[in-house]
């Protein structure tokens, strides 16, 4: 097995194969720290605490993750809680996905498994036939790794899904006509739960990595440079799109991390091409309102791992045949609500104030529904596998 790319994907698709002692290489055109840089967003459903542990890397998420039992929604001034125990009987942990992606690393280097990182001029062929190779140079020396199949763990800009003949390939886009600017900073955060936050002047989250580090982030524009936010502007701009008991509860201080990301919505189809097989980010994107990114990721890679132990073991291809189908019902449903939990909650510049009083009726109403509410509280929570 060769898998294109390290990161949670990947490094996730490789631990649960070493459960099936299913060798794979991993091949990164970056280095490992470079990988582990990367700060990312850090909800994880149970689904996806079931596949670490199922791969054997959980411990420290169990430790350190924290339950939430909720999220609360601030519009118009006020704050109201989605119980998800009550709605839906399940919680969300909150564990960063750099987390994630370092237990895999050291579990993977404590076993001796190889990944090789700073490959360059990756290249891929031959999985519309019976040989698929992974070609890279490493340390100026090419290599050739034949292989029985190749995923490709290797994001939205990966040499994977490029490789595939166009008509072979449907995609679908959304472009979303704002970014989100994000803070890091070692502060207690405000609220022990996640805060999104509905305002006339845009979007706000206030999210945690711990109980002494926060994660905040704004709406802004698109044209926004990083450098033309001082902290003390973000942290104004921040408390501004907050109820008031709220904003003066907020514990500012320096970023450690500060960084503008876009919103897309993406999807790719099929997910698989003969011998190859796309996972996470290289077949779909979600904007990150709905925290879905990371464990639509998990359970593509838990569907194709299952799914090769059956080839492997069973001599089965069902698993290996019905990937691609399994995966898209999962990755529209999270589409779907993390397109509509993004337009509920960000100021959306083509809708005026109309469009602005339509999302106060629906949150108004949302937050006095059950049904309403223990929606949300599903999607969020994450839909059954
Ligand atoms: N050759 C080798 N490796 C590559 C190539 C290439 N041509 N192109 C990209 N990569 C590597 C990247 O350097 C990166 O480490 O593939 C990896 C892809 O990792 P991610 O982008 O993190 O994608 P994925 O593993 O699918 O994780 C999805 O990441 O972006 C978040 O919200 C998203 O949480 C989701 C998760
Ligand atoms: C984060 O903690 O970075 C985070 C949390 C929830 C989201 C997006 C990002 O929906």
């Amino acid at each position: 097995m060769a898998i294109v790319g390290a990161g949670p994907a990947g490094l996730l698709l490789a631990a649960l194969l070493a459960r099936h002692d299913i060798d794979a290489v991993i091949v990164e055109q970056r280095s490992a720290e470079y990988v582990l840089s990367r700060i990312r967003a850090g909800v994880l459903e149970q689904t996806t605490v079931d596949l670490l542990r199922e791969a054997g890397v959980a411990d420290r998420c169990l430790q350190e993750g924290l339950t939430h039992d909720g999220i609360e929604l601030s519009f118009d001034g006020g704050l109201h809680r989605i119980d998800f125990r009550a709605l839906t009987g399940k919680h969300v942990t909150v564990y960063g996905q750099t987390e994630v992606t370092h237990d895999l690393m050291r579990s993977r280097a404590g076993a001796n498994l190889t990944t090789d990182y700073e490959a360059a001029d990756v290249e891929i062929e031959g999985f519309d036939g019976e040989h698929p190779v992974v070609r890279y140079v490493r340390n100026g020396v090419v290599q050739e790794l034949a292989c029985d199949f190749i995923a490709g763990c290797d994001g939205y800009h990966g040499v994977c899904r490029a490789s595939v003949p166009r008509e072979a390939i449907t995609t679908y886009e959304k472009v979303y006509p704002f970014g989100w600017l994000g803070v890091l900073a070692d502060v207690p955060p405000v609220r022990p739960e996640l805060i999104y936050a509905n305002h006339e002047r845009g979007f706000a989250l206030c999210s945690q990595r711990s109980k002494a580090r926060s994660r905040y982030y704004v709406q802004c524009s698109l044209d926004d440079q990083v450098d033309q936010w001082s902290d003390d502007a973000f942290w104004d701009e921040l408390r501004r799109r907050l109820p008031a008991e709220i904003a003066e509860a907020v514990t500012t201080g320096p970023s450690i991390e500060k960084s503008i990301a876009p919103l897309r919505s993406f999807v790719a189809e099929p997910m698989r091409f003969g011998r190859l097989f796309l996972a996470g980010d290289a077949a779909h994107i979600v904007p990150p309102t709905g925290a879905k990114g990371l464990n639509l990721a998990a359970t593509d890679v838990g569907y194709l791992a299952r799914g090769l132990a059956e080839y492997y073991l069973e001599g089965s291809d069902a698993g290996l045949d019905e990937y691609s189908a399994r995966c898209l019902s999962r990755v529209w449903k999270a589409e779907r609500f993390s397109w509509w939990f993004t337009s509920l909650m960000h100021r959306l510049p083509e809708a005026g104030a109309f469009g602005f009083r339509l999302q106060q009726a629906e949150l108004t109403y949302l937050v006095g529904s059950r049904s309403a509410s223990s929606a949300l509280a599903e999607n969020y929570v994450g839909l059954p596998i």
